[in-house]
């Protein structure tokens, strides 16, 4: 088969190792790509934005499948656009993907479909949005609908940081890290527990689980400072039992691709929700309607069986009876991002020591933000690198982790010291 991955970051780094791996791939491609997945796949330039020059490139290169790693696209309908030129993709169609596009439109159905989450309210004005802060009372979080890149939530810890915050998203002035005013926000109930990320391959009818992980999404080490994409990740969650694995599915995820069906939206791709455990059991957070990134590289290592029959499978239906190996192994990432992420950072900066890095026992280098520069790799964006490694345990998957990056030398670069710490402590009870 020739197929065709749309993306440039870890995740497609992850997604086209795994890909290139199968005895179903003839040639794979990448567009745009970046340094790391050009080891996989004949990088194009494509712009992904442009729906009729991605068609137009599958008709022209014979392509049977294309794999969209974004939000952005998918949210766009990118989907919907390769269908109506009769071309397979993974990943769900516009109406579907509104799971992470519209905030409002997820908690709806999920209070439609008691399906477990924070209760909430959803404001156009920011006074009817004050006067429920000021009756409900703090902590309380406060998130603008839409995509807005992880920067439309703010968990506030006193009313006056929730009114704050509600001024800011509507306002939308140049200085909010939203940078247009939010049309809608929902408030909703802070939850107590501790976050996991749970990822399940769906068909539009049935879904099957990947696996779980956590992340670390701030830039400091013991979880501080201000949120980014994701400094590092690990999977399985220790928190995620079998026991509570199948509670997702069966109070979160399957009830989600029911009511999606009903309405006349079938999801197919992967959905990944974001969850808070509590002592009630698991809550949903939100929806992200594709892999994530980092969680997807853990989850790629520890996938024993070949991921395209899988993704196929999912866009034609066949889910059903479909069943996925995995090593019992944990795998463990770390971010190395450019100085300054998530604030302002210099690209171009020069990268050695990768090959022997990737020596290590156990070891998988997954680019983020490179390109090739005069033969040498050079960093192209602020999340550079990502350090996997599998173990026996999250504590030796990370000391492998942390061998790896010690053999790096990129003076311009910096990554945390302790992901997976949470993991490891538990590891040690
Ligand atoms: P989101 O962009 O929806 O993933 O939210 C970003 C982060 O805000 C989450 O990872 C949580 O840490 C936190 N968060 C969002 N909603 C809630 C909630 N209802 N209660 C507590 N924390 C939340
Ligand atoms: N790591 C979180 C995300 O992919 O959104």
């Amino acid at each position: 088969m020739n197929i065709l991955i749309l993306g440039s970051g870890g995740r497609e780094h992850a997604l086209a190792w795994k890909i290139a791996a199968s005895p179903l791939t003839t040639k794979l491609y990448c567009a745009p790509g970046n340094a790391g997945i050009a080891q996989e796949a004949e990088c194009v330039a494509l712009d992904i934005a442009d729906h009729a020059a991605v068609v137009a490139f599958c008709q022209q290169n014979r392509i049977d499948l294309v794999v969209v790693g974004p939000e952005v696209p998918l949210c766009a309908g990118i989907v919907d656009d390769l269908d109506k030129a009769g071309i397979k993709a993974f990943g769900p169609s516009k109406w579907a993907a509104r799971l992470e596009g519209s905030k409002g439109f997820t908690k709806d159905l999920c209070k439609a479909n008691n399906i477990p989450t924070a209760a909430y309210e959803r404001f156009k004005h920011a006074a009817d949005a004050k006067a429920y802060v000021r009756r409900q009372g703090a902590p309380i979080v406060v998130k603008a609908d839409g995509l807005a890149a992880g920067k439309g939530v703010v968990v506030a810890a006193t009313v006056a940081e929730a009114e704050a915050a509600i001024d800011m998203m509507f306002s939308g002035d140049k200085d909010s890290p939203l940078g247009q005013p939010a049309w809608e926000i929902v408030i909703e109930a802070c939850l107590v527990g501790e976050e996991a990320s749970f990822f399940a391959l769906c068909d539009g009818e049935t879904a099957i689980p990947l696996a779980s992980a956590q992340d670390h999404k701030r830039v400091g080490d013991g979880d501080t400072g201000p949120n980014t994409g994701g400094m590092g990740a690990y999977s399985p969650a220790p928190i995620m039992t079998p026991a509570m694995n199948q509670r997702v599915m069966d109070e979160i995820i399957m009830p989600t691709v029911k009511a999606l069906k009903k309405a006349g939206a079938p999801f197919k791709g992967v959905l990944f929700a974001g969850l808070m455990i509590t002592d009630d059991g698991p809550q949903l957070i939100e929806y992200n309607v594709r892999f994530g990134d980092p969680e997807t590289q853990v989850l790629m290592l520890r996938l024993m069986s070949d991921l395209v029959p899988a993704l196929i499978a999912a866009c034609d239906g066949q889910l059903k009876s479909f069943d996925l190996r995995w090593y019992p192994d944990a795998a463990l990432t770390v971010v190395m991002a450019a100085k300054g992420y998530p604030g302002s950072y210099t690209k171009g900066t020069v990268i050695e020591g990768l090959d022997a890095a990737a020596q290590i026992d156990g070891v998988e280098i997954f680019h983020a933000g490179t390109k090739k520069e005069n033969n040498a790799i050079v960093s192209n964006g602020g999340r550079v690198l990502n350090i996997c490694a599998l173990g026996h345990n999250v504590q030796q998957a990370q000391q492998r982790a942390y061998a790896a990056i010690d053999k790096i030398k990129w003076p311009d670069g910096f990554c945390r010291r302790d992901i997976g710490w949470r993991a490891i402590a538990r590891e040690q009870q």
